[in-house]
């Protein structure tokens, strides 16, 4: 039984207190007994009620996978059209120094309007930074009537979410799946490349342990991470944003015991995330992959690698996949250029590729889930549409 905030605490509060003390209060308070649910999660069902077709896509866009959950997106509309634009004060501060994660996020969203387009029955001509002087003019999109075309990947749109839990060791994935995965990959921009041997897995897993070691140990990484943590209820509903308790891929039931306990303090939650990072995300997961693209600081290629991400991750989901981003080692080699030092992580993820027509932005994990992901929370419409 799911009990809504206000149900629980209309079951009398004395009686809970003499039963269990005050940290029942704490647990409904962090909204223990209403994981996914309330305003801030509401978009997840309600995206295809909006009153335009426009508005619509837009609620598709706001659903795609984005950086530290940061949607770092506003929306201009029109009847006939739907403006994206960067928003840089949602810039993830120093884990992102030159944008490319936000850019990939917006090219997410980029990918769930085109098929929110199509679902609503519009072709999408679809211009990448249309503008050259406007940095933040991320697309211009005009739609023009089509017969509707509903894909299984615009029916996973409310279906995918990032796993960060443990993947199921026991289930190898197919050599079809990965040339499924091979063939959505149809931006000539991008290419994928995946560690799946035991010694490719083994070097990435690697890095990206070191990585995530060395992001927590850089101070201003560390807050500017922590600085979309929401661990707080009131605070995910009034923000809809960030990365949450839910988020964190511990399955429901710890979750929501981790929600008796106070606010985790940056430096605790550095180490569970680095643990997790060692002894979960890398040692579970049945292959990683990376995208990239000719040149990393190109926005209109972060945008085709997002279209790509977005893409991988929707059909993933519809093969019962669990995928997750796993940026540590861009983020790291993103900030050894940004403070001018020894390139160690630029090298190694140079390294890993092989090849020097490309450029790394965005690996990821893949694998067969043990545990079914949860919700983050969105900002809706009335939020994001200028
Ligand atoms: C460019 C980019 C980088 C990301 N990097 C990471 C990452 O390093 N680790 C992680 O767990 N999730 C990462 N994510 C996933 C986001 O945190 C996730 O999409 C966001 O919190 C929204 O959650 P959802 O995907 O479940 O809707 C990344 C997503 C994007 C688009």
């Amino acid at each position: 039984m799911k009990l809504s905030r206000r149900d629980f605490l209309k079951l009398g509060g004395a009686t809970l207190i003499a039963v269990a003390g005050g940290s029942v209060f704490r647990a409904v308070d962090q909204g223990m007994f209403s994981v996914g649910q309330s305003v801030a999660y509401e978009l997840w069902t309600n995206w295809r009620d909006a009153n335009s077709p426009t508005e619509r896509i837009v609620a598709a866009g706001i659903l795609a996978s984005n950086p530290h959950n940061s949607q770092p997106w506003l929306f201009r509309i029109t009847d006939a059209s739907i403006d994206l634009f960067a928003v840089p004060e949602r810039q993830i501060g120093v884990i992102d120094p030159f944008r490319r994660e936000m850019y990939i996020g917006l090219g997410c969203a980029v990918e769930n309007m085109r098929l929110a387009a199509e679902a609503e029955g519009f072709k999408a001509n679809i211009r990448l930074m249309p503008d050259p002087r406007t940095e933040s003019h991320a697309a211009n999109i005009s739609l023009a009537s089509a017969s509707p075309a509903t894909s299984p990947l615009y029916e996973a749109i409310p279906q995918r979410h990032t796993n960060r839990a443990a993947y199921d060791t026991t289930r190898a994935v197919a050599e079809e799946i990965f040339s499924g995965i091979d063939s959505l990959v149809t931006e000539s921009a991008v290419r994928l490349f995946w560690f799946k041997d035991e010694s490719a897995l083994a070097q990435f897993g690697q890095i990206a342990i070191t990585a995530a070691e060395a992001l927590i140990a850089d101070e201003q990484q560390s807050l500017d991470s922590h600085a979309w943590w929401r661990q707080d209820w009131d605070q995910v509903q009034e923000s809809a944003d960030g990365i949450t308790l839910d988020a964190q891929g511990l399955g429901s039931f710890i979750s929501g015991m981790a929600k008796f306990l106070p606010d985790l303090s940056r430096q605790s939650n550095d180490e569970s995330f680095f643990k997790n990072v060692r002894d979960i995300m890398v040692p579970t997961a049945a292959a990683f992959g990376i995208l990239a693209v000719p040149d990393g600081m190109n926005n209109t290629q972060r945008l085709q690698c997002g279209q790509v991400w977005q893409r991988i991750h929707l059909w993933g989901t519809t093969q019962g996949l669990a995928m997750q981003p796993l940026n540590q080692m861009t983020e790291r080699a993103d900030r050894e250029v940004q403070l001018g030092i020894e390139p160690v992580f630029g090298k190694s993820i140079a390294d890993l590729i092989g090849d020097d027509q490309w450029q790394a932005i965005m690996p990821f994990r893949l694998g067969y889930p043990t545990a079914e992901a949860l919700l983050s929370p969105r900002r809706g419409l009335e939020k994001v549409i200028a």
